[in-house]
């Protein structure tokens, strides 16, 4: 698929062509009077402000989709995106090879950024969830051939980097939808060498007995249960040359989260194959600062691992070591990725890195309190944390902020050891937070995103599909190239 900005009024031999409509009807002047006209008489029939997508065909000419935009003052990066998407959902099973997409700007965004949120879009709605279908026409996407966006003054380098996020998020979304079965710690592992070669960025994985030489027993005690070996994976992109990081990303790799010992309930365990969704968006993100060549140094890692039940699994109440030298008492083995990710946020701080952001599917806490729609945020110093929702809002993902003081510190105590890794149900996303906490070492600037609301779509939505969403990729390849900037 080839996109290619153009004028608006200079889309020949387009298919399909995709109109936002804001709830002012204002319609870009440009338009062929043609177009305009097929748009109007849809914006009278239809309620177009809220996000979804008409589709009228007009004779001999293009089939138009109009997609409802809301209000010119709330657009913003995502909005563009779920526009753009919920435009392409509507060609499915069409015979759309050249489709236009008419880009509009509002209030919040400018039009080379909605440009770049229209391609994340479009190629958005090409990913379908159906990977293990053997017929076909379950999953019939457009056969799109070339996507020309019609926007205001050179696109070019918006394209360039929209495709990079948008195959970013769409990578993120396919290692997460893998059942257990195939996407085992070794699997992800070889997945993440495969990007990586591809990507220009260096992939190191630490088997079982590295990471016990580095004292990551914290980590190891998740994979006990399990007979698949863990792997610890490091990739590292060197875009500014010198030493040094500029930021470390740190992703829960659950290949499957049964709970362990304290084995979770029946119904919806199958979603945790998706445990592991913080590891395949820091593996997606760091391989896109590196084909955009991003002039920062990052380095992400990913400590993988399934949590079962089994003669060897960890059992309640048991202590380890963890690599900062802290022990660490589980009361419950299904608060596993707090476990994992101590060690991952030790084992950047000794690689150098000041500046580190985890992201996990790590609390069922953060959805109650949030619910599905937002992952939360949590952090030190506030600045930092500001740094951190500045670049998702303007990448498109939705975060919120959350509390975390020194009350909660207390909570995680152990009666026999330094941290318990559980502390009740109150307050479940920032006690986990908390335990993180005990890793980051002072001077150390350090963001958590809980993304265990956000990394699945119950629902069919016009602008997405059930299954992975993807979040944080958008947010890390932003900070990356920010701190490239800085
Ligand atoms: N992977 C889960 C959290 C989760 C739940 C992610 C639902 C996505 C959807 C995590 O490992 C977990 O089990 N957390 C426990 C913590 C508790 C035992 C302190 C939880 O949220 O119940
Ligand atoms: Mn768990
Ligand atoms: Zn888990």
């Amino acid at each position: 698929m080839k996109f290619r900005s153009v004028r608006q009024g200079d889309m020949p031999g387009v298919d399909a062509i995709i109109v936002p409509l804001f709830e002012d009807r204002i319609i870009p002047k440009a338009l062929d009077s043609r177009v305009r006209a097929v748009v109007e008489r849809i914006s009278r029939e239809a309620e177009v402000s809220r996000l979804y997508a008409v589709s009228a065909h007009h004779g001999e000419g293009p089939r138009i989709v109009v997609v409802g935009a809301g209000k010119r003052t709330e657009f913003d990066a995502q909005r563009a995106l779920r526009i753009a998407s919920a435009g392409v959902k509507s060609l499915w099973r069409s015979r759309t090879k050249r489709l236009a997409l008419v880009v509009d700007s509002g209030a919040g965004l400018d039009a080379a950024h909605a440009a770049r949120a229209a391609v994340e879009g479009v190629l958005f709605a090409m990913w379908r969830p159906e990977a293990h279908r053997t017929k076909d026409e379950d999953r019939r996407l457009p056969p799109l051939e070339a996507v020309l966006l019609a926007v205001d003054g050179d696109a070019k380098e918006a394209i360039r980097r929209g495709e990079a996020v948008g195959e970013a998020v769409n990578v993120a979304r396919r290692h997460a939808n893998e059942p257990a079965n195939k996407m085992t710690p070794t699997a992800l592992a070889a997945e993440a060498k495969r990007i990586a070669a591809d990507a220009g960025v260096d992939c190191e994985i630490l088997d079982a007995a590295k990471c016990r030489a580095l004292g990551m027993h914290s980590f190891l005690s998740v994979a006990q249960g399990s007979h698949e070996p863990p792997q610890f994976i490091v990739m590292r992109h060197a875009g500014r040359g010198g030493k040094g990081y500029d930021a470390a990303f740190v992703g829960k790799g659950i290949t499957f989260d049964s709970g362990g010992i304290s084995i979770k309930p029946a119904e919806a365990m199958h979603r945790m194959k998706a445990d592991m969704t913080g590891a395949a968006a820091v593996i997606a993100a760091v391989a896109a600062l590196g084909k955009l060549r991003t002039r920062s140094n990052v380095i992400a890692v990913a400590p993988c691992t399934e949590n079962l039940p089994g003669g060897g699994a960890t059992k309640p109440g048991d202590v380890f070591t963890s690599m900062s030298g802290k022990t660490v008492e589980v009361i419950n083995t299904d608060a596993e990725g707090r476990l994992v990710l101590v060690d991952g946020i030790t084992y950047v701080q000794r690689e150098g890195a000041r500046r580190v952001v985890d992201v996990a599917t790590l609390t069922g806490a953060i959805a109650v309190a949030l619910g599905r729609h937002f992952s939360g945020l949590f952090g030190k110093p506030e600045g930092f944390v500001e740094e951190v929702a500045a670049a998702a809002r303007a990448a498109g993902d939705r975060v919120w902020p959350m509390p975390l003081t020194d009350e909660y510190r207390e909570e995680i105590r152990s009666d026999i050891a330094d941290i318990a890794n559980s502390a009740g149900r109150d307050g479940g996303a920032i006690n986990a937070a908390a335990f993180l906490d005990a890793a980051v070492e002072d001077g150390t600037q350090w963001a958590h995103l809980d993304i265990a609301g956000t990394y699945w779509a119950d629902l069919e939505r016009p602008y997405t599909p059930k299954g992975p969403q993807g979040p944080a990729v958008r947010t890390l390849i932003e900070l990356g190239e920010r701190l490239a900037r800085a």
